[in-house]
């Protein structure tokens, strides 16, 4: 066995972090004020992930971005900042109890013009979507359970070379050892996905685990 990824220390941590993009005020604000939904903070994408979401959108030169799992906004602001000019990201949330902190963070932002948030189960909202293969950029990270429908509903919409990006695919390291039928599902997904000829797939060590799946020309 090679193993030629470092265990993340809290230091560790630290200092990647602080040798990064750092968040800027809108960012900071966001993240103090979802801490205070002290039983699901959690849910907020690290801070290491904002700058590589922005990044890749950036790098992907994304003019039309997807998101599953919304909550107070943060990946969605790193997402709609990478954006080609007059792109936009449609958002999914089925619970619009944290939204309006997402709201207002945009509007601070600015990008609050780039962005549609559809309260409603994503799955509805992904099925009403065209076919048209026009998609540059998802990002997926609500229910775990439903990661798999949402590869198959969003794949067919995204273009040739567009990328899809699977968060918490670690299940905090459960998918080695699982404890729930969530844990389960997470192990068929990456398994699946794995396997599925329509994408490459590239797992990364960011976080709690983030897969990119590049659609294939
Ligand atoms: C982990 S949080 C998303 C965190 C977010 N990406 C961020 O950066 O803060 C998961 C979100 O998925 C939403 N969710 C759960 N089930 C859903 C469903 N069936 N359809 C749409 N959204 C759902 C929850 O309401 C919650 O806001």
């Amino acid at each position: 066995m090679r193993q030629s990824t470092l265990l993340m220390s809290a230091e560790l941590h630290t200092y990647m972090t602080a040798h990064s993009v750092q968040p800027d005020a809108v960012q900071e604000r966001l993240a103090r004020q979802t801490r205070r939904f002290a039983e699901v903070a959690h849910w907020q994408t690290a801070p290491e992930q904002s700058p590589f979401l922005t990044m890749l959108v950036q790098t992907l030169g994304v003019h039309k971005a997807v998101e599953v799992g919304t909550f107070t906004g943060m990946s969605a602001l790193a997402i709609a900042r990478g954006l080609q000019p007059g792109g936009t990201l449609l958002c999914c949330d089925v619970d619009d109890t944290w939204t309006p902190l997402a709201r207002q963070a945009w509007q601070d932002a600015g990008v609050e013009d780039r962005i549609e948030l559809r309260i409603a189960p994503a799955l509805e909202t992904l099925r009403l979507l065209p076919n048209t293969a026009d998609v540059d950029f998802s990002f997926v990270d609500a229910e775990k359970t439903g990661y798999w429908d949402y590869f198959n509903e969003l794949v067919v919409r995204t273009r040739p070379g567009g990328l899809l990006v699977f968060d918490n695919v670690f299940r905090k390291g459960r998918v080695l050892h699982p404890s729930s039928e969530v844990d389960d599902a997470i192990i068929e997904f990456n398994k699946r996905l794995a396997g599925d000829d329509r994408v490459d797939v590239v797992m990364l060590p960011i976080a709690d685990g983030m897969t990119i799946a590049r659609r294939k020309p």
